[in-house]
């Protein structure tokens, strides 16, 4: 049946429950969403019209919600009459229709049915539960933009990995990407650059035209909704201090004005990190406070992710007014000063029932109990804040970050990073052996990122995503053992159907034979690192 991520338990024999023109669908209370999204989707597929059905023993589609099962756990059984699926919470439910629509073979990821096809079931009974209840993936619409259809469209992807955190990561130097009313600014100047670096920073090529996007507040209803149909939660990141070049551009006083000129700025076109950062005062604090008081009404999910990386500090070195500030906040430092600056979001964000989550370096400065940290530079960041007792994201860009290269040789497109391959990936641990069991028990899950600096079009996220993000999606359901002893033989073995369902889905994912012709960017320079990454 070669699923991914790989069940709990399974059992099946060598026969099938044909699925004719009357088979239907019972909903349960609770699981009249995996009902529809089931009709659209599987509907399309398969041509099947899958009616509404009560009382009915046969050729049914059982759904109900069994809350002893445990949140995300399902159980699925197909049996000779029909099939019952029944899932600790609607979203069990609806992690068990994922794989029901494995069950039925790749045709079941098209949009409309192939002629002449038939239907079947593999008699089966499969238990199953997440090892995390954060699977996530981080995507970064600022560095390229994805309009509206494409992240609809992750959504669905990650729904099919039985993902169930999309982060997204809408400001950065080099675009804000989200509509704030209050300040209209921030997309009409910040969501477009007149050009582009083409490339690691260090390219000499440009893509001479402008590019840009946003999205509005009903697109981000829309989106927000989406996922929450798929039973996906989706957490913003709004960027303070650093990585705010684009809001510069858009609102110069947000800069700091006794060092630059900052009406000079424009929104970024090269990569890297911009010395550009927010000025430590009042006004800034107000400005972004407006702006986390529209994000809070458009996404209605626990965390909010504030950034908090990469804050360079050369210009509050330089300014007299972060220098005063810095006395009189008494925080002895540059730092004590970022630190300040991310402890009044995170008092602010608690005080309306929210939870803020930030970059590792967010730790650097103390935090409230109830805030969360990205563990990016590797497990360390993690590592201190479980033992602080901070909830953590394991997201490590030695092992998980999706933009690095996935092969060795000059035919990889825009080559930066370490080689981690398909395999590095499926023997990435997210919990590191020396936490203690109450220790890990702060790990909420892992997440993949894709950071978007040289992918220029959807085609590109693809191509970095897959085939590596099916392999992240096992480590972050299925309950895999230690990364050595890990069966990748058989991975790749069922990798073998998972390319057949990702042919039918569309996706432009990196063929094992290496990219396809139109997948190479020859000529274009990457960064590659070499040596293997730090291992864990
Ligand atoms: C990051 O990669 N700067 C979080």
């Amino acid at each position: 049946m070669d699923l991914i991520p790989a069940p709990d338990r399974v059992e099946r024999t060598e026969r099938y429950l044909e699925l004719g023109d009357g088979f239907g669908i019972e909903a349960g209370p609770g699981t009249e969403g995996t009902a529809r999204w089931l009709r659209a989707t599987l509907g399309a597929a398969t041509g099947l019209a899958l009616p509404p059905r009560q009382g009915d023993e046969h050729d049914v589609l059982h759904l109900s919600v069994r809350p002893g099962l445990g949140e995300e756990a399902y159980r699925l059984v197909v049996d000779p009459h029909g099939v019952h699926l029944q899932g600790g919470s609607p979203a069990g439910v609806f992690r068990g229709a994922q794989t029901l629509r494995q069950l039925l073979g790749p045709d079941a990821f098209r949009r409309a049915p192939l002629p002449g096809r038939t239907w079947r079931l593999p008699l089966t009974e499969i238990q199953d539960a997440p090892r995390f209840r954060w699977r996530g993936l981080m995507l970064d619409v600022a560095r390229h933009f994805m309009p509206k259809d494409g992240v609809l469209r992750w959504l669905d992807l990650m729904a099919a990995h039985k993902l169930n955190v999309f982060h997204f990561h809408l400001t950065d130097d080099q675009g804000w990407r989200v509509e704030i009313k209050r300040h209209p600014r921030l997309t009409e100047i910040g969501s477009w650059r007149a050009r582009t670096k083409f490339g690691h920073r260090a390219s000499p090529l440009w893509e001479e035209k402008p590019h840009g996007g946003y999205y509005t507040q009903d697109d981000i209803r829309e989106i927000v909704a989406y996922a929450a149909e798929r039973h996906i939660a989706v957490v913003p990141e709004i960027d303070v201090p650093g990585h705010s070049q684009a809001a510069i551009a858009a609102y110069p006083e947000l800069g700091n004005t006794d060092v630059i000129d900052t009406t000079s700025l424009s929104v970024w076109d090269n990569w890297g990190i911009s010395p550009n950062v927010l000025a430590p005062t009042d006004n800034t604090l107000r400005f972004y406070e407006g702006v986390f008081e529209e994000v809070l009404e458009l996404f209605p999910g626990e965390f909010v992710h504030i950034g908090g990386d990469e804050c360079l500090k050369d210009q509050w070195r330089r300014s007299a007014t972060a220098q005063a500030r810095i006395k009189e906040l008494g925080v002895g430092d540059e730092d004590g000063l970022q630190a300040w600056f991310v402890r009044h979001f995170d008092k602010w964000l608690s005080a309306r029932g929210r939870r803020l989550i930030g970059w590792d370096e967010i730790l650097e400065g103390g935090l409230a109990a109830g805030a969360a940290v990205s563990s990016w530079r590797g497990y360390e960041g993690g590592v201190t804040a479980a033992r602080a007792g901070h909830d953590v994201v394991m997201c490590p860009e030695q092992h998980v970050y999706l933009d690095h290269r996935q092969a060795d040789g000059p035919d990889e497109p825009v080559p930066i990073g370490y080689v981690r391959t398909l395999e590095d990936v499926y023997r990435f641990e997210p919990v590191p052996a020396e936490l203690t069991l109450d220790e890990a028990a702060h790990v909420l899950g892992t997440q993949a990122n894709l950071w978007t600096e040289v992918m220029e079009d959807p085609a590109r996220v693809d191509y970095q995503a897959f085939p590596r993000l099916a392999a992240f999606a096992e480590v972050a359901w299925s309950g895999l053992p230690a990364p050595a002893e890990r069966d990748f033989a058989d991975f790749e073995r069922r990798m073998a159907a998972h390319y057949r369902r990702l042919d039918a889905l569309g996706v432009g994912y990196r063929p094992p034979t290496g990219p396809l012709p139109w997948q190479r960017r020859p000529g274009v320079p990457g960064r590659p690192i070499e040596g293997a990454p730090p291992h864990k």
